[in-house]
């Protein structure tokens, strides 16, 4: 049975300064196709929400819809660290509360590690959580879930007094154990300081070239989500085309009845046929 990276695994590739990749996976298909690629981290991340459940927000799944994901995900996973995104209101309230749905990821969903987005308490938490031995990741910088409060979705750290903030942060969650730190939307010259300070890993996404490793959510690179599509993003390839492309063929091998074919039916021999014919 292969193995998985490990939490050591990801920090020595920072100290070796080869770069990190990190995809989004939500489902058994898509975790087989980014861990058969050989990424380093898969995250079932709570943009879930958006990309795979049609949500205008990832503030809308829970823990219920995040352990059933991370479940069909970790069937596939054999070569990556998987991680699971705690979703919003599993850890803001209460850190004990926190601390046991930290753990149902590791023990019901067989995730290696959790993520958790900045927030007031959140050295609190994380703290407690890393004390419980699960392994943290931070998320500092454009934060989802509580983006209303940072004024939307845009870009952050563009003036001295936030970045300085989102710098500090980083490095406190660093002081406080976590593993790793996920930079959204920040401009690239405060990445690279954080990057340069910090002895963990960076994961950028929209956070320029300097981070140790960047992060994209799977949809966006395969073009599988349309909705919207924030700078950062750079799509690989049209999957969303070349499905359309074979489900009207479907349609029309159907509507023309050649599908199915021979090729794709079963048959029974002459003889039985022949039984079946006359005893009726
Ligand atoms: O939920 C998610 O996909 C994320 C990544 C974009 C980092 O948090």
């Amino acid at each position: 049975m292969s193995e998985r990276k490990t939490v050591d695994y990801i920090q020595k590739k920072k100290e070796e300064g080869r770069k990190i990749t990190m995809l989004t996976a939500y489902d058994y298909p898509l975790a087989s196709l980014v861990d058969a690629a050989g990424v380093d981290m898969i995250l079932v991340g709570d943009s879930l929400a958006n990309v795979v459940l049609g949500l205008d927000s990832t503030t809308e799944v829970g823990m219920v819809e995040m352990i059933h994901h991370a479940k069909a995900a970790n069937r596939a996973v054999k070569q990556a660290l998987l991680i699971g995104d705690m979703p919003f209101e599993s850890y803001q309230s209460d850190s004990d509360r926190a601390v046991d749905n930290a753990r149902r990821f590791i023990d019901e969903a067989g995730c290696n590690a959790v993520k958790l987005e900045w927030f007031d308490r959140c050295l609190e938490v994380t703290e407690k959580i890393v004390k419980a031995d699960i392994p943290v990741m931070g998320h500092v910088g454009l934060t989802p879930q509580t983006a209303e409060q940072l004024g939307g979705f845009k870009v952050q750290g563009k003036d001295a007094d936030s970045a300085r903030k989102i710098i500090e942060y980083s490095r406190a969650l660093q002081e406080r154990g976590v593993f790793s730190i996920v930079l959204e939307c920040i401009p690239s010259q405060i990445a690279a300081i954080i990057t340069g300070q910090l002895t963990i890993p960076t994961i950028g996404i929209g956070a320029g070239e300097h981070c140790d490793g960047q992060v994209l959510v799977t949809h966006d690179l395969l073009g599988l989500f349309d909705r919207f599509k924030p700078k950062f993003v750079k799509q690989y390839t049209d999957l969303s085309a070349s499905s359309l492309e074979g489900i009207k063929h479907f349609c029309k091998e159907v509507e023309e009845g050649t599908f199915p074919d021979h090729l794709h039916s079963y048959s029974m021999n002459s003889g039985e046929l022949a039984n079946l014919k006359v005893g009726k």
